[in-house]
């Protein structure tokens, strides 16, 4: 039976599917309509309301881990741009954060995010921003040892301009890919968002050299009109 992070079981729970039509207003402008259309129509959204999740996001990190099986007990998960917290409260039960699991190892959550994030029971937040000078120290410093996963969904907001939005990602997943480089433990993984637009070759080919296998992968979560994808690096060579 499914159950969402509180622990209750969710099967049975809101399963009637009416299709929310919004109007027009004044004052809102046609692409803010569509996006709140979309928002209440969007079986994620739901989803996530019922079973408890921050956020639709929690589902990607869920479809990942259900594929690639990172998110054990015990592991250390470093967590970068984890506000509102839907991945985060995946890792918890999964990695047996909060040592609920008899007889299994007790992982780790380090939560990392330009904003504030609201606390959530087994995971360390801190408030950052990940560009900045030293950020990555900071992070190693929180830590203070190895980690078994760093995963990634850190997003700057949208310029309008395509291009311009994925050379940031890009810039972003590298942050995220060299600490990975710095902090894994031999055979770990890392987990980051990127967007489909060229630039991400040389991330990739980095990649191959230093895991085993990498992985380029849309989770059915991912909405299908965007160009996010996620990079899934397995078997860090250390
Ligand atoms: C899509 S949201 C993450 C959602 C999250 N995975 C979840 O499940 O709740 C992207 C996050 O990246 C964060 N972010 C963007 N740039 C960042 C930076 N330079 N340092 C830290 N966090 C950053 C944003 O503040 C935002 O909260």
């Amino acid at each position: 039976m499914a159950k969402g992070p509180d622990g209750k079981n969710t099967s049975g729970r809101g399963q009637r599917d009416l299709t929310v039509k919004v109007k027009t207003a004044r004052g809102r402008r046609a692409s803010s309509t569509r996006w709140l259309q979309r928002q209440l129509n969007d079986p994620y959204v739901k989803r996530a309301q019922v079973e408890g999740y921050r956020g639709r996001a929690a589902f990607k990190i869920m479809e990942l881990d259900d594929k690639f099986r990172f998110l054990v007990p015990g592991a250390r998960v470093v967590d970068l741009g984890c506000a509102p917290g839907g991945w985060c409260q995946v890792a918890v039960p999964r990695v047996n954060a909060l040592g609920q699991k008899a007889g299994k190892a007790q992982g780790r959550i380090l939560g990392v995010d330009l904003q504030e994030v609201e606390p959530i029971a087994g995971v360390e937040f801190h408030q950052l921003d990940f560009m900045e000078d030293g950020a990555d120290d900071k992070v190693k410093d929180w830590l203070g040892g190895k980690a078994d996963v760093v995963m990634s969904d850190m997003a700057a907001s949208s310029s309008g301009h395509k291009q311009t939005d994925h050379l940031r990602i890009i810039a972003l997943c590298e942050a995220a890919a060299y600490l990975a480089f710095d902090v894994l433990e031999e055979g770990g993984t890392f987990v980051s968002k990127v967007l489909a637009g060229g630039a991400e070759g040389e991330l990739q080919k980095l990649l191959k050299q230093r895991f085993t296998k990498v992985a380029n992968v849309k989770p059915p979560a991912s909405r299908s009109d965007s160009s996010e994808k996620f990079v899934v690096a397995t078997g860090f060579r250390g």
